[in-house]
């Protein structure tokens, strides 16, 4: 008979095995009273037996998921990480693209759901750039195969309580009342450089390509061989050495990191590999070596 801490260590182990869900990332508590409610639906009474159920019964996944609240999103969510894209990464592509005389951005929001994702990464852009008056093209797509997720990121209205007040909301929405209601609308200038599409990133073919990717909170949904395959999916369509944003509870996976660099690990901020070219130059210093 084992205790109920081991028990709870094999079950965070398994998750993480079958998900690549790092349960690290929850405040213990917080873990154990969402998975008590799904031990109390699924009438496993204690964690050896919720365990069993996850092996016997993979759909249960879904439902632990949601419980975690994973299927929400929000704008900005995780500030930190956002910070750092602010910091290092989008000046770092602005600086790459413009030393290739480049001043287009091309960036992907996979699994963007009701918009917020792709719209806090254009506001962020524009807040570090001023595209229209440096010539620059800033392109976001966001795609999601959930067509009423899809609606509500292409109405681009929201609540009060959905836009945080840090981001300046009057410069990015345009705030209208009707009664007790207060909508915020996201300004012209934002909406016009982000664009959706509905398509599934299963069936994903690399067509086009990006400077960033950020596919968060979505590889938790896949087993570990569709995540693998998914993965090298969205890093085929990173150009050049650009950059992957994950969920803060992702990870790569050993097939990952033999494409990927973690470059801020805890923010989950990934640099594609490239292999270096075999330059005139490279091959003049190898040899002289
Ligand atoms: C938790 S939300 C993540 C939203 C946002 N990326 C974030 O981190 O806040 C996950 C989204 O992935 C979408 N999704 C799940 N499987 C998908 C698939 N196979 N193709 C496209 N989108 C998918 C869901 O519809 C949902 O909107």
């Amino acid at each position: 008979m084992i205790s109920e801490d081991r028990a709870f260590t094999l079950l965070k182990r398994r998750i993480f095995l079958d998900r690549g869900l790092d349960c690290e990332q929850y405040k213990e508590n917080y873990l154990k009273r969402r998975l008590a409610v799904r031990m109390r639906a699924t009438g496993a009474p204690d964690y050896l037996e919720y365990l069993n159920t996850l092996k016997k019964n993979p759909e249960e996944y879904t439902e632990l998921l949601n419980e975690l609240t994973v299927n929400v999103t929000e704008f900005f969510r995780d500030p930190d990480v956002y910070r750092k894209l602010a910091q290092e990464i989008i000046p770092r592509m602005i600086e790459s693209k413009a030393a290739f005389s480049s001043k287009a951005l091309r960036i992907w929001s996979a699994g963007c759901a009701s918009g917020e994702e792709p719209y806090s990464i254009a506001i962020l852009i524009d807040s570090i750039l001023d595209a229209a008056v440096d010539g620059w093209s800033v392109r976001v797509l966001g795609s999601d195969y959930d067509d009423s997720s899809l609606k509500t990121a292409r109405a681009a209205k929201y609540t009060e309580l959905q836009v945080p007040d840090y981001i300046d909301p009057e410069r990015y929405f345009m705030i209208s009342r009707k009664g007790s209601t207060t909508t915020y609308q996201v300004r012209d200038e934002i909406t016009r450089n982000v664009r959706f599409e509905r398509s599934n990133l299963l069936e994903y073919e690399e067509r086009r390509r990006y400077d960033m990717v950020l596919c968060r909170n979505v590889l938790i949904y896949f087993g570990r061989e569709v995540q693998k395959k998914l993965i090298s999916s969205l890093v085929g369509s990173i150009i050049g050495d650009g950059y992957l944003v994950l969920g803060k509870s992702e990870t790569v996976g050993p097939e990952g990191a033999r494409l990927l660099k973690p470059l801020f690990p805890s923010e989950r901020i990934y640099q594609k590999l490239v292999e270096k070219k075999r330059t005139a130059q490279g091959v003049a210093d190898a040899r002289s070596r």
